[in-house]
This record gives C-alpha cells, structure tokens and sequence, in this order.
C-alpha cells in the first residue's frame, strides 16, 4: 500500500532514538507520504539523534516542546500550522516518564511531588495537547489522535508502580475528550495498548525482561514490535478508520486475552 498519508499533516511526540515507537512511526509516515512536524522535550534533544531523524524524513522540521508546559504546547501548535501551511490531520503522543521509578521508589511509598511530575508529563499533557488543539482549532475534520498505552492501566504489573495510573487517566482522557471532539470536529482520539517493547522508557521498568518474555510467551502471536505498532498508529491515522474513536486498542499479538500457554510454562522450566 503506498501513499496512504498523502496530503496529511501531523505532529509526532517522543522520538528519542532509533529504539523509540515515536520513531518507527515517523519512518512509516514519511514512507506513507505524510509531512510532518518533530517534536520532544529540550532536554531530550540535546543528544541530537532527532536530527537524524528530521533529515531521513524529508527534512521535517522539529519544535521543541517540554509537555508540562502550557506555552510550549501552544508554541508547537501554532508553530506546526505555520509550518505545515494548515491545519493538522495527525497527532501521536508517545510521551512517558516515572520520577518515582527513576529515583527507585516503591508504589507503597510513592513521592507525592514526584507522582504529580509523574502524573503531568506522561498523563495530564495529553489532556493539554487535546485542550490547546480545541480552544486553537487546530484540528482538520476527521482527524485523529492517538496516544500509547500499556495495559497496567486495567490489570495488575506490580514493578509498572505509579505508571499504571498514570496510563489509566491516560486512557480516561480519550474516552472523555473523544466525545467533545467528535461532537464538534468529529476529530477521532485512541489510545493504543501496547507489548512491551525494548525502548530507552521500557527497559527502565524493573525487570523488563522478565516482563517481555512472559508476555512474549502469553501472546500466541508473540509481541508487537515498534514497527509493528507504527504500522497500526499509521492504519489510525488513514481514512481506512474514520469511525474508531474514544477506545483503548490493544497491539498486543494476544495477550491480554489469552489466559493461559504452554510456553509460559516452558519459560519457567527454563528459568534457574
Ligand atoms: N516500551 C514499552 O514497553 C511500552 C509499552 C506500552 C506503551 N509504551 C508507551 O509508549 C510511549 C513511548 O515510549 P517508548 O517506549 O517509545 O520510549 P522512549 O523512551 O523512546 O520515548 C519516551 C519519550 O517521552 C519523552 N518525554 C519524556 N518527558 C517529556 C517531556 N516533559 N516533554 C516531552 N517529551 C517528554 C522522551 O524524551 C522520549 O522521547 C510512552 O507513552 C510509553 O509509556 C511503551
């Protein structure tokens, strides 16, 4: 299939490295003739890898933004309909960061202060992204949003601590927003739930390993990669799903209906 972004416009959160879904999914735009705009936190730019990025995607442009920050999401905003010459059909916010995980704090005494960070950056900018694209009507028509999840946000991964609440309101979000936007703009808002996948954020989890192959061995398709997943973010991001919205998607090759697998008992057997 070629060209099934052709004519669209869009804004890509979190392209970190070449690991990150963030930048799968850039890739495949480009491929799918999509123009763009990149954006991260400033911080996270310093190490320049983006800028490759910018260059294989026919030279995007790239806008920092830190998305705790309500001017910096109205800068990336507006900046991106300049640049783009219109008004967006395509966001992804692939955006997530535990302060408490990073300090190595428990869920049973979690830093309030570091929850709130927690809370802000990988939940309540999606709220803020939503809300400034409404008030700035920066959506076209029928455009779609999507943000990623991970399914901690309806059962229990002791070591995915404050993140799965985090996910949680992530997820309320869509579902909530998705109505006034669809109301109003009939703009399409998802989240995608997705395997865990070997990026900079996922390996950061305790026991990440364990993690991915237990889930690896559960799903009878195995794990979605990140290009797997970019390739669904793109499907959402076509016309070929106009009418999906306020959902929580599962990319997950299975797992969060499969109960039960043999190969998750071969996996322990293994395991010393
Ligand atoms: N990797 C997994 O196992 C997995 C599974 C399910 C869902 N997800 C979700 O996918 C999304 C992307 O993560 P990834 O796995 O590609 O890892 P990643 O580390 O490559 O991406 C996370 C991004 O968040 C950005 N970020 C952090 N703080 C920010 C801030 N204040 N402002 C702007 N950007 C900021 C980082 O710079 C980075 O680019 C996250 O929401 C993550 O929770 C990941």
């Amino acid at each position: 299939m070629n060209n099934l972004l052709k004519g669209k416009k869009g804004i890509i959160f979190g392209a970190l490295n070449d690991k990150s879904i963030a930048w799968q999914v850039a890739l495949k735009c480009h491929e799918q003739g999509a123009e763009f705009v990149l954006t991260n936190a400033p911080i996270a730019m310093r190490m320049g890898e983006i800028n490759k990025l910018a260059e294989t995607c026919g030279n995007a442009q790239i806008v920092p933004c830190d998305v705790s920050k309500n001017e910096d999401m109205e800068n990336l905003i507006s900046k991106s309909m300049e640049i783009l010459g219109g008004k967006i059909d395509f966001i992804l916010h692939s955006v997530g960061m535990s302060m408490n995980i990073r300090k190595g704090k428990a869920y049973t005494d979690l830093d309030y202060k570091f929850h709130h960070d927690t809370l802000d950056i990988s939940a309540i900018s999606f709220h803020r992204l939503l809300q400034t694209c409404y008030n700035m009507d920066a959506m076209n028509d029928w455009g779609s949003i999507i943000a990623l999840s991970y399914i901690a946000a309806q059962r229990v991964f002791p070591d995915y601590n404050e993140m799965a609440d985090a996910k949680s309101l992530l997820e309320s979000y869509a579902r909530s927003f998705g109505y006034h936007y669809g109301k109003r703009n009939k703009v399409r808002i998802n989240t995608i739930s997705q395997s865990p996948t070997p990026t900079t954020a996922g390996s950061g989890v305790k026991g990440f390993g364990d993690f991915y192959d237990y889930a690896s061995a559960l799903s009878p398709l195995g794990n979605a990669s990140a290009e797997a997943c970019a390739e669904y973010c793109l499907m959402m991001f076509s016309d070929f799903s106009r009418l999906v919205t306020m959902q929580n998607l599962f990319h997950d090759g299975g797992f969060s209906n499969t109960g039960f697998s043999y190969d998750v008992f071969k996996l322990m057997e293994n395991r010393d």
